[in-house]
């Protein structure tokens, strides 16, 4: 072999290596592609079902549907809710599935149509009756992708029959218990007054006070009832203020003087101080006197003979704050953390007037918090308590919205 020859064939060589090695790097990149092609097919696989597994795990009943109108997930409790078997295999379309949902439904076609609109996006929530009696929640919300845009929408359905059912009874319960309860116990009220009065003949001294006492636990019991309508009211959202601007000064004050023949039976007396003139809230005036007198029996409850109970108003910021304060026995240490809760129970060994059901402060907390206010409360155990509660400024809500 020339020279030149041996020069061509090394030239040759060279390059066949060079390809052998570019061919290496393509086969190594190949299956590093293929891998990783293989893993994103896999979490797309494992995504999809964790995505229909969550839908039939539901306990609402699902659809959803494209903008064009196709089925795109339809979960089992859907079916079962509407009585819709789709054929075995698919192929349900939406006008199928809106027929079959219409003829069940009390609302009638149009109407249940106009609701059913892929297009739009808004979020609605509302109830509807189906011929049985069922009653179903109805959700539905826009299913949007962050780049493409309206991809469809989705519809809950739940069925609420039987908590709605539940509700029903309950409030008819109440309503007629706290009826038959009020209506003996006026008569038994009224009974008590004309006997008091002397006009069934003359009554003893030692009569009239046994009368006293039963007219006082009837005023009691009436309370009790009021009381536990008021915590049903709140229990269902039904608890209404009549707002108005109104002054937290004529509010204490009126409070005070409708609870002054109380505190005199137990030897204690009511001050306003520091009361902060001109203060306005947005209230519902009976309710925040509710809240009031239960400051005031509290304090002269737990206050001792001849105890001094002060009420004062402050503005703190955009809020009017109310305190009433007592110096008697304070609140147990144990007792701190559950005096708003219902039913708070105060150790044996207190005397008889500081009888109580454990409902006043539940209800004066919901109330001030109505009132987007909020309640507490400082005490120390021996030597008193004072509550507070603050209510935001009527003007510096006027300002709050103008600004
Ligand atoms: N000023 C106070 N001093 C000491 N203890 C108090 C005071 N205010 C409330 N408490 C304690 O908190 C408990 C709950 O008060 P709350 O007003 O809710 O119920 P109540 O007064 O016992 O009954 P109700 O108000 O329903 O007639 C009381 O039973 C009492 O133990
Ligand atoms: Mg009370």
């Amino acid at each position: 072999m020339s020279q030149w020859e041996e020069h061509v064939d090394r030239g040759r060589l060279a390059r066949i290596a060079t390809l052998e090695q570019l061919l290496e790097v393509y086969e190594r990149t190949v299956i590093e592609q293929s891998a990783s092609l293989y893993e994103e097919r896999h979490q797309l696989t494992l995504k999809k079902n964790l995505l229909s597994s969550q839908g039939e795990a539901s306990i609402d009943g699902i659809l959803s549907v494209s903008v064009d109108g196709r089925i795109l997930f339809m979960n089992r409790r859907f079916g079962e809710l509407w009585d819709i078997q789709p054929p075995v295999g698919g192929g349900l379309s939406y006008r199928d599935a809106l027929d079959a949902m219409a003829s069940s439904s009390s609302e009638s076609a149009e109407d249940f149509q106009s609701r059913a609109t892929v297009a739009d996006d808004a979020e609605r929530r509302d109830e509807l009756t189906l011929s049985d009696g069922r009653i179903l929640e109805r959700y539905t919300a826009p299913i949007i992708d962050d780049e493409v845009g309206l991809l469809g929408r989705v519809w809950h359905f739940r069925d609420v029959t039987k908590s709605k059912r539940n509700l029903r009874l309950r409030e008819e319960f109440i309503a007629s218990v706290s009826h038959e309860l009020r209506t003996p116990l006026t008569s038994i009220r009224g009974a008590l007054d004309l006997m008091a009065a002397g006009v069934v003949g003359d009554v003893s001294p030692e009569a009239l006070a046994l009368v006293k006492t039963a007219r006082t636990n009837c005023e009691r019991l009436s309370r009790l009832i009021d009381d536990v309508l008021d915590i049903e009211r709140i229990e269902a959202g039904r608890m209404l203020l009549r707002l108005g601007p109104l002054e937290l000064e004529s509010v204490a004050e009126r409070s005070i003087e409708a609870m002054k023949p109380y505190g005199s039976e137990l030897g204690v007396h009511f001050s306003l101080e520091n009361s902060a003139p001109g203060g306005v809230v947005c209230g519902d005036g009976d309710r925040l006197i509710q809240v009031m007198e239960n400051l005031l029996s509290n304090a002269a409850k737990y206050s001792h003979h001849a105890g001094e109970v002060r009420v004062g108003i402050e503005r703190r910021g955009t809020f009017l704050r109310v305190t009433v304060t007592d110096r008697g026995c304070g609140i147990p240490q144990e007792l701190q953390d559950r005096i708003f809760e219902r039913f708070t129970p105060r150790e044996a060994g207190d005397t008889p007037k500081r009888t109580g059901t454990g409902l006043g402060l539940s209800i004066a907390r919901a109330i001030v918090e109505h009132h987007r206010g909020t309640i507490d409360f400082e005490s120390t155990p021996g030597e008193g308590s004072t509550f507070y509660f603050s209510l935001p400024e009527y003007r510096a809500e006027l300002e709050d919205l103008v600004g």
